[in-house]
């Protein structure tokens, strides 16, 4: 479904990026993985995306939030693989607490790593699906950027901000044939909701459980292949945010 194609793929050594990467190397994409600090994590993805399904893949340690190593690991990826046709903006990160007692810092670097680095990784492959005339973005926002979230005022703020950038990416490039799409997940188990078993919202998912990085996976194989789609944002949520 997807061969031939090549996907970056932010945040892709663990969690839900890995899925995403590990999903579309098995529908036949080279993926490159794009992560912040793990490399032998990074590499085991690369390894079992070419082993299990014969696809090309390679590791790229970059930090989203840095506008210069965005642009020089495009460059690399396009070296490497050619073009780019796929971007998931997956990389994210929280740092919670309530609005009246949040560091600065904590604010910024919420805002930067979620929000502006996935326009850094739009900014510097746009061209590339501008050249190829065809191109898809997802990215990964959260139901807290559509509901809000007391604790998550940073967090929140990015993933409506991604979903605002989504619109708009997807109003400018869609004369060029690109796409951009976000997946507002729930409450996925991954390490980033490794401290919420107790938490009492998840006793109002209507499916009454926790997802799945691979329920995500499922969604953004979806939207990649979803030619009509564009400017949506898909929840996958267990129904909590409708
Ligand atoms: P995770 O913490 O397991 O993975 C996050 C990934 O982002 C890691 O691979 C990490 O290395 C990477 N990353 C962090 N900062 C980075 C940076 N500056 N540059 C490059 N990579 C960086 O989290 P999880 O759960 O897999 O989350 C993936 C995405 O899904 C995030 O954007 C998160 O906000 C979003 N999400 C997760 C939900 C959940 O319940 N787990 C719910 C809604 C959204």
């Amino acid at each position: 479904m997807l061969k031939g194609k090549v996907a970056v793929v932010t945040g892709g050594s663990r969690g839900i990026g890995r899925a995403i990467a590990e999903k579309f190397a098995s529908l036949g994409a080279d993926v490159a993985v794009v992560y912040a600090g793990n490399a032998e994590a990074a590499a085991e993805v690369c390894r079992i995306c070419s082993r299990e399904y014969g696809v090309k893949a390679k590791p790229y340690c970059c930090d989203v939030s840095d506008f210069a190593s965005v642009k020089e690991t495009v460059a690399a990826v396009k070296e490497d693989f050619g073009t780019v046709h796929i971007l998931v903006n997956n990389a994210g990160i929280t740092r919670d607490g309530l609005a009246a007692r949040m560091k600065e810092e904590d604010f910024d670097r919420v805002i930067a790593v979620n929000l502006k680095g996935a326009f850094h990784m739009i900014r510097h492959c746009s061209s590339l699906f501008i050249r190829n005339r065809e191109g898809c973005i997802i990215n990964i926002a959260s139901v807290t950027g559509l509901m809000g979230n007391a604790g998550q005022c940073n967090y929140a703020a990015s993933k409506a901000g991604l979903i605002g950038l989504t619109k708009t990416i997807a109003r400018e490039l869609a004369p060029r044939g690109v796409r951009c799409n976000a997946i507002a997940p729930g409450f996925i188990a991954t390490d980033m909701t490794d401290s919420q078993s107790e938490n009492p919202m998840l006793g109002m998912i209507p499916l009454g459980k926790m997802g799945e990085p691979g329920d995500v996976a499922d969604a953004a194989a979806y939207l990649a292949t979803a030619r009509y789609v564009t400017g949506d944002v898909l929840r996958v949520d267990g129904g909590i945010a409708m």
